[in-house]
């Protein structure tokens, strides 16, 4: 054998062993906790064949506690990138099987060299999480390691998409980097977030907690707003990254991709003119009017089961991806709370950031009152969409179904908020509030000096329903474009999207903004 050809076989023989990560005993291991690898992940998640795995030789430079008698070819992380869909991505996958996935100095750098990468040519960054944290052994370089990536995340934040996929353990300082990524899917029975374990929670506050009631998908998808999607299982997670990704582009100068529509764009939809309960205190399903009037009512929802008031999530309109943000008269009678405003406003921007446009569909009676909301800070959190809206110069288009009162009415992309192509149907009631709450501040006093004060309410109530709970008032002024019938919704959606194609608004320059946070 020559000499070239022996070295090309060594060659083959070192790939063979990085592709082992950690070793069989550590796949099958890993295999049995109900856990694919990072390669059999990134597998899962690109076009097949088209990964590219960079760094697959880099060791871990260790000489504490015995490190360097342990090491093994790649370190804990799977680094390259790949396609989706045709379209380049940059991939991070942790390999649990070498010391857990722990984070060390080499894999910070692999890690960031690949972000770097994807920073240059302008494409996304998907992470799959899956350590122990910080590599122990290593200390402060694995603490150097993070902060370097952490950097990262924030500077292509808004530059480029990023996605984390958890897929086990993610814990103590390892969680900020899905914190500062824009989407985090959670894996349902193997993956868990918090900064302290259960054993630190146990000795600092005295509670008794399973990983999973502290940080599980169940958790952070319903209770904290940390995961924007729960997984049923490693697979799931993938799928939902690579679906997710069809809806936004590849970086903050580019257009979401453009996909063949083959819905009529002049569908009309005649169950819309009868959705509205002739009692206002009645809910109905806004689900049913977004998957009405969407491309054959296709809707990706994001953060589902977190503060349901709110409904957010992807959907097309003429192949066209937009970003819907809808209140939900079901759950808490739509009101806006703490938790729907900052669930809200975080897709706001999102959505502002990659060029996304923006769709509203309005049915709010205002912000639920109350000491929990006030002492929990929802003047900010209400700011934060506002903000939010006030601030994006995508297009943005707006519906007012039925309620929309006070402050609420301004927070939900109104006109002068720059809302573009603001519509309303006839059901519309847009006023400063409810008739009974109005009538209650203006006239307690002289129905309580009448012989019948419910009359005297009752009458008043009418005459201001009449006169402010509609449409035409705002559209009196040019608050509302046009007053439109519910079943043409979808065509009128369109049309507007059409017209708001070119939309040029640039915002007063600045170094940033000073968000309420
Ligand atoms: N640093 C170095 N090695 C680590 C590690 C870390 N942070 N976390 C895990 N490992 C190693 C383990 O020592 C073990 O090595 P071995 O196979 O040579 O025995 C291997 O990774 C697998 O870990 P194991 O504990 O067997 O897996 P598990 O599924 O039972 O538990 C964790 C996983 C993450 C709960 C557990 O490993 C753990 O608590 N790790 C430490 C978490 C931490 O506090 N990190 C630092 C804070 S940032």
């Amino acid at each position: 054998m020559s000499n070239q050809l022996e070295k090309v076989k060594e060659l083959i023989a070192l790939r063979e062993e990085a592709r082992l990560g950690g070793g069989e005993k550590a796949i099958q291991k890993q295999h049995e906790r109900g856990k694919y690898t990072a390669r059999e992940r990134i597998a899962q998640l690109l076009d097949e064949g088209s990964f590219e795995e960079i760094d697959m030789f880099v060791r871990h430079r260790c000489y504490n506690f015995g490190q360097e008698k342990k090491s093994y070819l790649g370190d804990g992380v799977v680094t390259g990138y790949g396609t989706i869909e045709g379209r380049l991505v940059y991939v991070f996958a942790q390999d649990f099987t070498v010391f857990g996935g722990s984070l060390s100095e080499t894999m910070a750098l692999k890690i960031c060299k690949i972000m770097d990468m994807a920073m240059k040519m302008g494409a996304p960054v998907i992470g799959l999480n899956d350590s122990g944290g910080a590599r122990i052994q290593e200390g402060i370089n694995a603490l150097a390691g993070y902060a370097e990536i952490f950097q990262r995340n924030i500077l292509a934040s808004g530059v480029i998409p990023q996605i984390s996929g958890i897929l086990g353990p993610c814990a103590g300082g390892a969680v900020y980097s899905p914190a500062l990524t824009d989407f985090t899917i959670m894996t349902k029975s193997i993956s868990y977030m918090f900064l302290t374990g259960p054993k630190v929670v146990k000795t600092v506050t005295g509670e008794d907690v399973s990983q999973e009631a502290l940080g599980g998908a169940a958790v952070h998808s319903q209770k904290s707003g940390v995961a924007h999607f729960a997984a049923e299982d490693g697979e799931e997670t993938l799928s939902i990254i690579r679906k997710l990704f069809s809806y936004i582009p590849q970086n903050n100068l580019e257009e979401p991709p453009l996909v063949e529509c083959n819905d009529p764009i002049d569908r009309l939809e005649d169950s819309l003119n009868e959705i509205i309960p002739d009692s206002a205190n009645r809910p109905y399903d806004m689900y049913e009017v977004i998957g009405a009037i969407v491309d054959n009512g296709e809707f990706l929802e994001i953060q589902r089961d977190y503060a349901k008031n709110i409904i957010i999530g992807f959907a097309r309109f003429n192949g066209q991806a937009v970003g819907i943000v809808a209140n939900q008269p079901k759950f808490l009678a739509g009101v806006l709370d703490s938790n729907a405003s900052r669930k809200g406003a975080r897709f706001v921007r999102f959505c502002d950031a990659f060029n996304i446009p923006l769709v509203t569909l309005v049915d709010v009676p205002g912000f639920l009152p109350g000491t929990g909301q006030e002492y929990n800070g929802v003047i900010l959190h209400g700011a934060k969409l506002l903000y939010a809206y006030g601030e994006a110069t995508v297009p943005k288009v707006t519906v007012t179904l039925r309620k929309s009162y006070g402050g609420s009415h301004i927070v939900m992309s109104c006109k002068q908020l720059r809302g573009d192509m603001n519509y309303a149907w006839p059901t519309a009631e847009i006023a400063v509030m409810g008739g009974a709450g109005a009538v209650e501040v203006l006239y307690a006093k002289e129905a309580k000096a009448s012989d019948d004060p419910a009359k005297v309410l009752q009458e008043k109530e009418a005459e201001y329903n009449k006169l402010f709970c509609n449409p035409y008032n705002a559209a009196r002024y040019g608050y509302i474009d046009d007053v439109i019938e519910p079943r043409n919704t979808r065509f009128r959606v369109i049309r507007a999207l059409q017209q708001l194609a070119t939309k040029k608004v640039v915002n007063p320059a600045k170094k940033h903004g000073n968000i309420p946070l």
